[in-house]
């Protein structure tokens, strides 16, 4: 607790992650794909943009509260889903599910999760949503819209940048295996973070818990995260899929992994409420643009309905900040919280997420812009 308490911002509590979890783990969670050029350029986006204020403006109290997914949310964050979560602490989702729902923002599971989505339903009050993919047996992927609807969750989010796996280099280096496992290389590595190793050797069992029923390959022993997800995902998925997967859900979906206005606007014309732009967090194709770069020319494209998530990078409240000014309708968190989660479970993602809201908060009031909805573009500028 003292020690998060010490954490004064994102980056002090992902020096408190890596000190926690041995390397193959933490090169997991920071790794992108190749040259990690996009992983980099995330939060350079961010940096290189100013924010003009506003002064001489009240700014007694500032109204952060919005929608996302047609969901009240106490500002405008949402925390992305993120596979394999209980790698990084034993308490996994449900942790940060209920953290989340403290703060009133939404969580989104991962297909890739560890925890079951209806064990995950009943955990804390907030808005929920489900990372689908669209399987190559489609069987699958209306068995979980199916569940998702029995369990109450709020929203779809479909990822369609991973028709393969991205070239995480680092996994490589490193000899991560899917469940974790000690090999002589690591071996010093999980000796040397205790706390950790008897957390994953004493805890629950390490499963895929939304997909294992499915996948017998699994059950045959470990295997590489790269071999099971080659297997399993489909690169002939088209315009086609999400038009039928928006009438099987008839609810909120949002497209992660949109980068562009085009791609944008046919997502909206097939039926989807919003998209999220995103790079994975730079784990997938390498070069591509970062999702804050992207937002004004999407925005203009589709109007002010859909939900457009700026999806990576995000550091600061500041960020969110210019992310609004731009025309996101919110900014989505990736990494930032499972470095609170690693450093100290549920409090830890706790602390994350007060962290980014003071900062947020505080920076709204340094703008003089009182109101969320009173963000514009004439608040932000692309240093030249
Ligand atoms: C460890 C880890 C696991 C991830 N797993 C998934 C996943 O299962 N599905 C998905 O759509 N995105 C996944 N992502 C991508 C995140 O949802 C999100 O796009 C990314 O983390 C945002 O960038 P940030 O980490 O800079 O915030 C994962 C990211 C990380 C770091």
């Amino acid at each position: 607790m003292m020690q998060l308490q010490r954490a004064n911002n994102v980056a002090d509590l992902r020096t408190q992650a890596r000190r926690k979890l041995p390397h193959p783990i933490f090169e997991y969670l920071e790794g992108g794909a190749d040259d990690e050029v996009s992983l980099s350029r995330n939060s350079a986006a961010f940096r290189e943009l100013e924010l003009l204020p506003d002064v001489l403006v009240d700014v007694s109290s500032v109204r952060t509260e919005t929608t996302i997914f047609g969901q009240p949310c106490r500002w405008p964050l949402m925390l992305s889903p993120t596979g394999l979560t209980r790698m990084f602490h034993g308490h996994a989702e449900l942790a940060v599910a209920r953290a989340a729902a403290r703060h009133g923002l939404p969580y989104c599971l991962s297909t890739m999760g560890t925890t079951r989505l209806e064990e995950l339903g009943q955990a804390g009050s907030g808005p929920k949503l489900f990372q689908i993919y669209i399987f190559k047996d489609r069987g699958l992927t209306a068995e979980f819209v199916a569940r998702c609807k029995d369990a109450g969750y709020h929203g779809l989010v479909l990822t369609v940048d991973t028709p393969v796996a991205g070239n995480r280099e680092r996994d490589r280096a490193s000899g991560l295996s899917l469940p974790p496992r000690l090999t002589l290389s690591s071996l010093l590595s999980f000796a040397l973070h205790p706390s950790w190793s008897l957390q994953a050797l004493t805890g629950s069992k390490f499963d895929l818990a939304n997909v294992s029923h499915r996948v017998d390959a699994l059950a045959a022993g470990p295997m590489s995260l790269f071999d099971y997800i080659g297997g399993q995902f489909d690169r002939a998925v088209t315009w086609r899929d999400l038009e039928w997967l928006a009438a099987e859900w008839n609810g909120p979906l949002a497209i992660k992994g949109v980068m562009t206005p085009a791609d944008a606007e046919q997502s909206i014309n097939c039926g989807a409420t919003g998209v999220i732009l995103s790079n994975h967090g730079g784990r997938q194709l390498d070069g591509a643009p970062a999702p804050a770069d992207q937002i004004s020319a999407v925005r203009a494209r589709i109007g002010d309905g859909p939900d457009v998530i700026c999806d990576g990078g995000v550091r600061r409240g500041s960020d969110v900040v210019k992310a609004l000014a731009l025309g996101a309708t919110a900014c989505s968190i990736g990494r930032p919280y499972i470095y609170g989660l690693a450093a100290g479970g549920e409090a830890g993602v706790d602390r994350v997420l007060s962290l980014l809201f003071e900062e947020f908060e505080r920076t709204m009031t340094l703008a003089g812009v009182p109101d969320i909805a009173a963000l514009g573009q004439r608040h932000v500028r692309r240093r030249s």
